[in-house]
């Protein structure tokens, strides 16, 4: 792990191995230890950049409120400092998929391919805005435990809940730790994010998608009608897995990234 200074804010990365940098952007609320099995074996061959996002894992907060586009922006900062100045590869889960597609928004010259796993392009509905203002309340309020609870089943397949118990546990631990602060930022951050749909046809660089095949927080068909406007790109889908595919099956994921950018 680095500390490294971005702005006025530490933050805690991992940047190992050496090669084309290929930078994990985590879910929500969580950290980049959900990338454990990425880091390990990829890091043989690639320069994996996995960062704690802005207030989240053990990377500094500053508790104002955050968009895609600020973390986004965040990451751009962040590959600055770490001396990546040509074109990366990105990877995000989920709430990192969001940023992941504002990053290509906001600094496509930055980018050089995009792997999306489990996330959705369309913004939120009103009720699910409305769900997300006021969990973000409730965060402030009563704390994590609720969230866990309300979280943690929905997250993994029903076969990693009953097989995985300490992988299952660790994912726990790390939402249960998370500053409520940036819980709260990011949920309201969520609700506000742009839509990326029209954004799907103008992407051109080379893309991955990849889902769980039980996700049900995203169902794998709207990942596959993602892959299907985009105009070079891959959907694979991942077995044994819900929503936290590269956690549940590291296998088959990193087996898909590794065929994705030839290593
Ligand atoms: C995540 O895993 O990052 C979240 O499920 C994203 C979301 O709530 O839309």
């Amino acid at each position: 792990m680095k500390n490294i200074n971005v702005g006025e804010l530490r933050w805690n990365v991992v940047d190992q191995g050496v090669g084309q940098p290929l930078l994990l952007i985590h879910g929500f609320p969580l950290d980049h230890t959900m990338w454990q099995f990425q880091i390990e074996d990829l890091s043989r061959d690639f320069r994996i950049i996995a960062p704690d996002l802005r207030g989240f894992g053990a990377s500094d907060s500053n508790d104002a409120p955050m968009s895609m586009a600020d973390f986004a922006d965040d990451l751009a900062r962040l590959l600055t400092a770490l001396d990546v100045d040509s074109p990366v590869n990105i990877c995000g889960l989920s709430m990192g998929g969001y940023i992941a597609w504002e990053f290509w928004h906001r600094h496509p010259q930055r980018l050089s391919r995009l792997i999306l796993c489990d996330t959705r392009a369309a913004a939120d509905n009103t009720e699910t805005q409305n769900t997300r203002r006021s969990t973000a309340e409730r965060v402030l309020r009563d704390g994590t435990d609720f969230l866990a609870r309300m979280m943690i089943p929905k997250l993994f397949d029903q076969e990693t809940l009953a097989q995985k118990s300490a992988l299952v546990e660790a994912t726990r631990q790390v939402l249960l730790g998370t500053n409520p602060v940036a819980i709260a930022a990011a949920l309201n951050g969520m609700a506000e994010r742009e839509d990326a749909t029209d954004w799907l046809p103008e992407i051109r660089i080379p893309a991955l998608l990849l889902c769980g095949v039980s996700d049900s927080i995203t169902p794998a068909e709207e990942m596959q009608q993602i892959a299907e406007t985009m105009s070079d790109s891959q959907y694979v889908t991942i077995p044994q897995a819900g929503h936290m595919a590269p956690l549940e099956n590291p296998r088959a994921c990193n087996r898909a990234l590794r065929d994705f950018l030839g290593a």
